[in-house]
């Protein structure tokens, strides 16, 4: 077959269609420049506009609001499921049984048209899909939340109406409603995580809907690929590397020792982004702003003189995990909860990635190229002895 293309990681492939955003000439969601929607907009503005292709109207934006609010809480089996788990386990993983359990708990799951949209099930299908995907923005940010409660051996915080959807996961997460400044740099973090093209957790959604899957299989699956390292993971080992370095001074001898053992700096490269990733400068200021605020300066030291030093010597540039890891950290984050919260921004992605995908879909499955051995006779068991 001689049009075949051999792409390891499939690299510089494009393996289908979607309007939902680009990379090409700086991100934007749905037409709109990230830098502008990280100004001017809050993260329940870009979740409606990756679901439903506009910006909403105030009205549209406030009833979608109170949906997200009547959808916050969990069943309480979920609850008892938890109680009865072995302790302590990695929230991500916790959340990828969570979403795999809330599936029985939603009534549109079992509607979900398991077969090709037909131009007459089109609307019906964004429907659902709009409900699930607002039960699982609630949920998730809900879910994140009380199981790191519960494993400290507190109670759930229950939601309190009126907040963002920002400051409400910080509520329930800690029982405080947090300041203007905290629920800003959080919120635009979750702007910025929301929606990223074909990347792999994305794709993995994409693969499991085109067999005519059902969308929390979906999710599953992308959780699944957005716990790795080399995805979502790389966000949790930020603030790891800046205290094992501890001071700028050490940054050229830490790094250059790394290097030399082939090991990777965590936060810095990408597959797409080869000069800069703007949501990392986007959410570098944020980080530099909250640190000042909150006296932890040595940090975002070491940070730049690591940024300059990767730029020079291998011109590798940081992703948005690099400032992510640090701006959770000043917040106050437990740093097991920092690929979590990309998971519950991310999900408003992954969902309407699942509803184009449904909407004109085609089953991916690409080929293989063969290495195993050259053809060769069975021999039996008896023969083998
Ligand atoms: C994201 C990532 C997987 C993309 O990698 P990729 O497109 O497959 O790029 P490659 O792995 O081919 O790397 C190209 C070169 O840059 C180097 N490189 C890339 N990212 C690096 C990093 N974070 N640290 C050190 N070297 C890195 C590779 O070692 C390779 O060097 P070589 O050609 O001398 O072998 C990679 O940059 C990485 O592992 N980053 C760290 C994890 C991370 O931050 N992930 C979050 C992504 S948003």
């Amino acid at each position: 077959m001689s049009n075949e293309i051999y792409a390891p990681g499939l690299e510089g492939v494009i393996a289908g269609e979607t309007a939902i955003s680009t990379v090409e000439g700086g991100l934007r969601y749905r037409g709109y420049a990230i830098t502008d929607l990280a100004e001017k907009t809050r993260y329940e503005e870009v979740a409606y506009l990756l679901l439903h292709g506009e910006l909403p109207r105030p009205a549209e934006l406030e009833a979608f609001r109170q949906r997200l609010d009547q959808n916050r809480h969990l069943p309480r089996e979920l609850l008892q499921l938890w109680r009865s788990l072995p302790p302590a386990l990695p929230t991500m993983d916790v959340l990828r049984t969570a979403v795999s359990f809330l599936a029985h708990y939603d009534p549109d799951y079992r509607l979900w048209p398991c077969e090709s949209a037909a131009p007459t099930a089109l609307q019906r299908g964004r429907e659902l899909m709009a409900r699930i995907a607002e039960r699982l923005l609630a949920q998730m940010a809900t879910s994140v939340a009380a199981y790191y409660r519960l494993c400290r051996g507190l109670e759930p915080v229950p939601p309190k109406s009126g907040l963002s959807h920002a400051a409400q996961f910080l509520f329930q997460l800690t029982g405080e409603v947090p300041d203007d400044l905290a629920e800003r740099a959080f919120d635009v973090s979750l702007i910025l995580y929301a929606e990223h093209e074909f990347n792999a957790s994305t794709f993995t959604a994409r693969v499991i809907t085109s067999t005519l899957s059902d969308p929390y299989s979906a999710i599953v699956g992308a959780l699944g690929a957005l716990k790795g390292a080399l995805h979502g993971g790389a966000n949790e080992h930020i603030m790891p590397l800046l205290r094992r370095i501890g001071k700028p001074e050490n940054v050229e001898g830490c790094l250059q020792a790394m290097l030399a053992r082939k090991e990777r700096v965590m936060g810095f490269g990408h597959r797409v982004y080869k000069t800069g990733d703007l949501r990392a400068a986007i959410l570098g200021q944020w980080a530099q702003r909250l640190a000042q605020a909150r006296g932890e300066t040595l940090w975002e030291a070491i940070a730049q003189r690591v940024e300059d030093y990767l730029r020079r010597t291998k011109n590798l540039f940081p992703n948005l995990d690099w400032p992510a890891g640090r701006l959770y950290y000043y917040l106050g984050l437990p740093v097991e909860l920092y690929t979590p919260i990309f998971a519950l921004s991310r999900v408003a992605g992954w969902c309407a990635h699942i509803l184009e995908q449904w909407q004109a879909n085609r089953l991916i499955r690409p080929r293989a190229r063969y290495v195993g051995p050259i053809p060769r006779p069975v021999v039996t068991l008896q023969e083998r002895s």
